[in-house]
């Protein structure tokens, strides 16, 4: 099991779980469409740490950028850019 670092916490990625699914239940604002590694809309900038695809994915990723709806962190600590929902929603400006 690897532990993954965010924008704004920390935690544990479980047996078999994919990055997205990970972000997911823990509450991150991460955006997707086909959960497949077609559309690209999930990509996620990587910080530190590896991952591997179970199929390559057909949508284009850069060296440091993953594609969490369709990988596995392969190191013990995966780091990306990605914060909270709760931290996206501001309150009105008075
Ligand atoms: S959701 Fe389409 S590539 Fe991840």
């Amino acid at each position: 099991m690897a532990r993954v670092r965010t924008t704004d916490t920390e935690f544990v990625l479980r047996e078999g779980e994919t990055l997205l699914e990970g972000l997911e239940r823990t509450g991150h604002a991460v955006e997707y469409q086909c959960r497949s590694g077609y559309c690209g809309s999930c990509r996620l900038r990587l910080v530190s740490g590896e991952v591997v695809y179970s199929e390559m994915p057909m949508a284009f990723v850069a060296v440091d950028e993953v594609l969490p709806c369709c990988c596995h962190a392969a190191t013990s600590e995966v780091e990306v850019v990605c914060g909270l929902i709760q931290a996206h929603i501001r309150p009105f400006p008075e």
